[in-house]
């Protein structure tokens, strides 16, 4: 049996954890290079965590400059199990209002400027992401009630660094049926995957995107406001969903844990 360890990457304004016991800031080497920041260790009512500042304390990366890859295999490196992933987006919906946080169970991927893989050279492997967060994670963070929670949504996961056209807005909430944009939770779901780690994420509302005829176009100012209102509570989630997650941990039901027993895997030639 496993013993759990919930890994939490921290998004635009999440830096820290509160209540965290035993605390203290690890440098994690990894062969794909630098991870965002060091990891923040120590345990949450007695449950082991790892946290990792997906922008570095200060912000110093940008989502294009993130090294996805090197951030989930240091996790990976240190024990994490499963993975709460919080980060800032706009939306495509009225009733998903800034304030209120989604709970993610698809994406469609448009970034195009990062490294997706820990595959392809020398060993290729194709894993399904088919349901690209964890259904079990998504429960446990659904029962932690949190005011404003919408349990599914689509993420439109974009380049950046601007924000989109109008045309774009339009087109990602009418034709694709998209509900939140950000620019960070790609390719990093999939490589959780790969790195047979659960995952699942938390796109906590900071704006309506451009799409809104009451709105405007995003507006960084109310973007931050929201955004540190949002940090409250998503560290009340954080502490909420963690006790349950912990102890021995049994095979995931939905084999995230186990997807490269399902993937398709070409071998190195001897
Ligand atoms: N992050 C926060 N708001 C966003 C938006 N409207 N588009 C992309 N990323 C975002």
């Amino acid at each position: 049996m496993t013993q759990a360890m919930i890994g939490i990457i921290g998004g635009s304004g999440l830096y820290a954890i509160d209540g965290l016991e035993d605390a203290e800031w690890v440098s994690v080497e990894s062969p794909w290079g630098a991870p965002s920041d060091q990891i923040l260790r120590g345990r949450l009512a007695g449950t082991p965590v790892a946290f990792l500042p997906r922008h570095g304390r200060g912000h110093r990366h940008s989502p294009t400059s993130i090294n996805y890859r090197a951030n989930i295999d240091a996790l990976k490196r240190i024990g994490v199990t499963d993975i709460l992933s919080f980060s800032a987006c706009g939306s495509f919906r009225e009733e998903m209002a800034p304030g209120d946080f989604v709970l993610v169970d698809q994406f469609i991927d448009r970034t195009f400027g990062r490294e997706k893989s820990f595959f392809g050279t020398g060993c290729v492997a194709h894993v399904s992401v088919a349901e690209p967060t964890c259904a079990r994670l998504r429960a446990a963070l659904a029962a932690t009630g949190v005011e404003g929670l919408h349990d599914g949504g689509t993420y439109l996961a974009m380049e950046g660094p601007q924000f989109s056209t109008l045309a774009e807005s339009r087109l990602y909430r009418e034709q694709w049926g998209c509900d939140v944009i950000g620019m960070t939770n790609m390719p990093e779901a999939k490589l959780a995957r790969e790195a047979e780690i659960c995952y699942a994420t938390v796109a906590m509302v900071t704006d309506y995107d451009s799409w809104h005829p009451d709105h405007g176009e995003v507006d960084i100012t109310s973007i931050l406001k929201t955004m540190h209102d949002n940090v409250d509570k998503a560290k009340a989630m954080i502490s909420a969903a963690v006790p349950g997650l912990g102890g021995t941990r049994a095979p995931c039901p939905h084999g995230c844990d186990r997807a490269l027993e399902y993937a398709i895997i070409t071998a190195p030639e001897a």
